[in-house]
């Protein structure tokens, strides 16, 4: 019998804090399945990670059928895996109603759809080994509704909400479930913001983090037995702020 190969998969792994995630459990394991829509980025990083992990990349886009089977698919192919970090994400810049309704439904079918579909396939094996790591990308959005995160902070409250049901369930099988909830993070996540106005300067400096310093909370994190993790004091504080807001409103 071959031995087990350490594996994870990361989608969103083209750019950001996929990249540095993979960066970072290369670290950990012998076999990485990178998912993106930009394949070019995924071969690049390939070359870049040769001789620390087998790379390999999986060209999707998690917001279709077709892409979310071409993921399953390598999952079943170089699987099972150890490591599930579900980070492929993107906001429409705007208020609700002045944005159109595709860019929405498709951010929900990437954040919510593609998330819950990976982490159904990938925990029965999980189970059956008594151990394994998800990861579900939320956001510091999670926890502040707010003008312009009506679509975009609802997904990643229902990460919040999922991670933290679904670690209940787990309870007892050796299966580690958190929901990261970074703050500003510099990454090319603003890149289509900032051509519709958005200002990244009128954020003030010490409110930024760095992908590798995320990552890293978030791997630290893991050994915790917090499903809720918030990299940073400051967000800490905004966070606790924001749900106080929503037990205000009660
Ligand atoms: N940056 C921040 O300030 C911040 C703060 C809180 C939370 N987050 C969350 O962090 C996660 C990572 O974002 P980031 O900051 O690293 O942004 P980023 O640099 O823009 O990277 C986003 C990644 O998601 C992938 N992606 C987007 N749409 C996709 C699709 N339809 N199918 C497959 N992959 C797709 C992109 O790859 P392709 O374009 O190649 O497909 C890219 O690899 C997201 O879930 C985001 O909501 C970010």
């Amino acid at each position: 019998m071959s031995a087990h190969k350490i594996t994870a998969l990361v989608t969103g792994a083209s750019a950001g804090l996929g990249t540095e995630f993979c960066r970072q459990l290369a670290d950990r394991c012998d076999v990485i399945i990178a998912v993106a829509r930009r394949g070019d980025r995924l071969v690049a990083l390939r070359e870049e990670l040769a001789g620390r992990a087998e790379l390999h990349a999986v060209e999707a886009d998690l917001t279709s059928v077709e892409g979310v089977a071409r993921a399953m698919e390598a999952l079943r192919q170089q699987g099972p895996v150890d490591y599930l970090v579900n980070n492929a994400g993107f906001m429409p810049y705007g208020n609700f109603a002045d944005i159109d309704i595709q860019s929405q439904r498709a951010m929900v079918s990437l954040h919510a759809d593609a998330t819950i579909t990976l982490c159904r396939a990938a925990i029965p094996f999980m189970r059956e080994r008594g151990s394994g790591f998800i990861i579900n990308v939320s956001s510091i959005g999670a926890f502040l509704p707010s003008q312009g995160l009506a679509v975009y902070g609802a997904t990643k409250a229902f990460l919040n909400f999922y991670s933290l049901a679904l670690q209940d369930e787990l309870a007892g099988t050796g299966i580690v479930v958190q929901a990261l909830c970074p703050g500003y993070m510099h990454t090319e996540f603003h890149a289509a913001m900032e051509e519709k106005g958005f200002d990244k300067k009128r954020v003030p400096a010490h409110m930024w983090m760095t992908a590798p310093e995320v990552v890293t909370a978030s791997l630290a994190g893991l050994g915790s037995g917090r499903v809720l993790v918030v990299p940073g004091e400051g967000n800490v504080a905004l966070a606790r702020g924001g749900l106080q807001r929503q037990l205000d409103a009660l």
